[in-house]
């Protein structure tokens, strides 16, 4: 093994598709996945390549500082992809500290034991994996560039600007190898049902109301899972250390069209007579301080990198739904937690 990489969160939804990648593009890699298996986090993303020879398991809470020192012992990391994260807007709306403790602290304690361990900086990366949201709120004109200011609305995306901040800061203050990305909405397989797309494929399947906030006027750039993935590698490979790069599918959907599309494929999918399952549609409270747009301008990925997403909407959103219809063991093992009691503060009391 030539390259020791630690990814945080990978049994997660974005996390399970980087470790997936990245375990069979470079088999000379030693891929540490470390995670705490939250609600969020789930082995089974994973069966595929658990017994990889250059793949390793570790079970660890990114905010005990004890347990992550002791893990850059174990293995002396030459590189950090870190994606761990409370990651659900609605979920921070109702519990914040959560996001505090994992998304900040958890994100310190990582630059830390980085620090630590890396006595020479040469060919080491702490690559921090951000979001969209950190840059506020657009209307209906414009796009995000790096250089667009910090202006956090929720407290998920407060965390999240803030653990960009602290990796920015130990670069300039400590000189950290680090890089960051700022990647809208995700969508495709393994993702938990309480985002929009997953939720809505589940509730057309079974039946249910599918929840649209407001009047499903705001507007989300939304890019397929093994396209952000790909787009990480060539971050990790190609990047510059101490910079920032965009990721956008270029593809901006208003919330209720995409609702329809999804009730249109799943017509179609579930032999439906069309229109069925558009009927679910229910319009119920907005979320509070609802961000009405994300836009990005992902040019620079695009011309330094050589990075463009290579899946079209309608054809990933097929992919997406063929997904879950085929794992429905899978979306039974997630949804037999704490879901029906979540689903019920969220939406049955909302
Ligand atoms: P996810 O919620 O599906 O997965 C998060 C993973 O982190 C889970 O496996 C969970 O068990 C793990 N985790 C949570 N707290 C932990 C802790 N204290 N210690 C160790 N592990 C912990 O999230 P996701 O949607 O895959 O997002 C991954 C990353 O990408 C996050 O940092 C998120 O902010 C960022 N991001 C997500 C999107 C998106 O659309 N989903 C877009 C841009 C950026
Ligand atoms: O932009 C990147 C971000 O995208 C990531 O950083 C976050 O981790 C990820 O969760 C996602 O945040 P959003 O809040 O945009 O995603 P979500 O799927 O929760 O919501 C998408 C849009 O759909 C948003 O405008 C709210 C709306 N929505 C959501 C749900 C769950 C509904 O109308 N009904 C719903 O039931």
């Amino acid at each position: 093994m030539n390259k020791s990489l630690l990814i945080t969160g990978g049994a997660g939804f974005i996390g399970s598709h980087v470790v997936r990648h990245l375990v069979n593009k470079y088999p000379s890699y030693m891929i540490v996945n470390a995670d705490k298996l939250t609600y969020a986090g789930n082995l089974q993303n994973l069966t595929d390549i658990e017994n990889a020879d250059n793949y390793r398991f570790e079970k660890i809470d990114i905010v005990n500082e004890g347990e992550v020192f002791a893990l850059f012992d174990k293995y002396m990391f030459e590189g950090v992809i870190h994606l761990a994260a409370e990651s659900h807007v609605d979920r921070s709306i109702s519990t914040p500290n959560e996001f505090v403790y994992t998304n900040i602290v958890g994100t310190v304690n990582l630059l830390n034991a980085s620090r630590k361990t890396w006595n020479d900086h040469e060919g080491k990366v702490f690559y921090h994996i951000s979001t969209d949201e950190v840059y506020g709120s657009l209307g209906p004109e414009g796009l995000f560039t790096e250089d667009t200011p910090y202006d956090p609305r929720s407290p998920y995306s407060a965390s999240k600007a803030s653990s960009d901040h602290f990796v920015r800061a130990y670069h300039n203050t400590y000189g950290l190898p680090v890089i960051i990305s700022n990647c809208s909405n995700n969508y495709g397989p393994n993702q938990f049902p309480e985002k929009l797309i997953p939720l809505a494929i589940n509730n057309i399947k079974t039946g249910r109301k599918v929840p649209v906030y407001g009047k499903g006027e705001n507007i989300r750039d939304w890019v397929y899972v093994e396209d952000h993935a790909e787009a990480i590698d060539i971050i990790l490979h190609k990047g510059v250390t101490g910079e920032t790069y965009n990721i956008g599918g270029n593809n901006e959907w208003k919330n209720i069209d995409l609702v329809y599309l999804l009730c249109e494929l799943m017509d179609q999918k579930l032999g439906r007579p069309e229109g069925e399952s558009a009927s679910l549609i229910t319009f119920v409270k907005d979320r509070a301080g609802h961000d009405k747009r994300y836009a990005i301008d992902s040019s620079k990925i695009a011309t330094e990198l050589g990075w463009k997403p290579a899946h079209a909407f309608r054809e990933g959103l097929s992919k997406t739904i063929d997904w879950y219809l085929d794992n429905q063991k899978w979306l039974q093992n997630v949804l037999s937690g704490d879901y029906e009691k979540y689903y019920e503060e969220q939406y049955l009391k909302r």
